[in-house]
């Protein structure tokens, strides 16, 4: 028992000793274990002092009890023993005292005189450590009716949208620190007037030679029609200027040159373009591109005879002044 008391009292003064060290030594991030191995070697060198300690003390005490008289002997080994006993006394009390439990000798005081079939009811009190539960959740509840039933404390609904809503500002912030995360299926329409000067300056340095200023088309195609060779939107126009057109046809892939924020930029320029009708336009080519998540323009109901109907729904294209002045 005493051997196993010496080996914890090490091992705690180690553990001690450790965490301390820890505590005193700045060294940033990383454990000062790591940073300075040395502090190993002042381990081992305690972990020696407190076995060492431990040893002359049980000597010590060793020596002295020898000393003692028989009687004095049995004296002392008696007070050891009670103070073996009394170790964590405080708890071993606290406990008893909060199940205030009746030992089974004394159940007799207790027995209730029904009696089912030889099975007899003991009238125990109840727990002191249930009583005090009870009591704080009584206290709980009046601490939370008058917090937000009374005034007007965030309940969960709210607590969500204020999560929400704070995550949603990091993530704009995050975007508008990592604007070269985006791809051609991130990508979104820049509005901001700075964000279509920038693309315009990448427009005007790269691109006027085959498209234009005006964007009307010399050796690239029309881009301010409602025509697209490989889509219109700012999805698959970012694609285009990416990846570059077919093979051939002389529209290179800007990935290697332009980076994926400055791409977005002369996208979301070459979108203000559309509909500008300029007097050196190109003629259309490719399809007219119709984006399929706007919203329906026309819906058409016909009747056709008593018992059917026919749904006619058209997607007008992104402009549709162009077309209607067109026809
Ligand atoms: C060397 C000439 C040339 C340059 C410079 C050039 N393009 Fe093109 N571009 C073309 C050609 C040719 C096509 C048609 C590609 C095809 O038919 O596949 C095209 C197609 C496009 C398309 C798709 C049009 C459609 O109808 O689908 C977009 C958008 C476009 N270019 C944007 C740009 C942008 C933005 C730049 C500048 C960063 C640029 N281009 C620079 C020649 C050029």
């Amino acid at each position: 028992m005493k051997t196993t008391a010496s080996y914890l009292r090490v091992i705690g003064f180690i553990i001690l000793a450790f965490f301390l060290l820890e505590l005193i030594i700045d060294s940033g991030d990383q454990w000062a274990i790591v940073k300075y191995p040395i502090i190993w070697a002042v381990l081992g060198m305690l972990f020696f002092f407190a076995i060492a300690l431990e040893i002359i003390v049980a000597a010590l005490q060793r020596v002295l009890f020898d000393g003692l008289t028989g009687e004095a002997q049995e004296r002392y080994l008696l007070a050891e023993k009670m103070r073996e006993d009394n170790r964590f006394g405080w708890f071993k009390r606290k406990y008893k005292e909060m199940l205030d439990a009746k030992p089974v000798a004394k159940e007799q005081e207790i027995v209730l005189d029904h009696n089912y079939d030889g099975i007899r009811e003991l009238d125990n009190n109840l727990p002191p450590w249930w009583v005090y539960m009870f009591y704080a959740t009584i206290i709980f509840a009046a601490v939370y009716l008058v917090r937000y039933h009374i005034f007007d404390g965030t309940n969960q609904t709210e607590e969500y949208e204020i999560e929400i809503a704070q995550a949603k500002a990091e993530v704009d912030e995050y975007k508008k620190n990592n604007k070269d995360l985006i791809d051609a299926n991130t990508v979104e329409l820049l509005t901001d007037a700075g964000d279509i000067e920038a693309g315009k300056s990448i427009y005007i340095a790269n691109c006027v030679a085959c498209h234009k200023d005006s964007g009307g088309g010399g050796i690239g195609p029309n881009l301010t029609d409602d025509y697209w060779i490989l889509g219109g939107g700012i999805k698959n126009i970012f694609h285009t200027i990416s990846e570059g057109g077919r093979a051939g046809k002389g529209m290179i892939a800007w990935k290697t040159d332009l980076k994926p924020s400055e791409m977005a930029q002369v996208a979301s320029y070459v979108m203000t373009l559309h509909g500008t009708n300029p007097v050196d336009a190109k003629e259309p080519e490719g399809d007219i591109w119709v984006d399929e998540n706007a919203p329906v323009d026309n819906v058409d109901v016909k009747v056709i005879d008593s018992t059917t109907i026919k749904i006619e729904m058209t997607n007008d294209p992104v402009i549709d002044d162009i077309q209607a002045e067109g026809k």
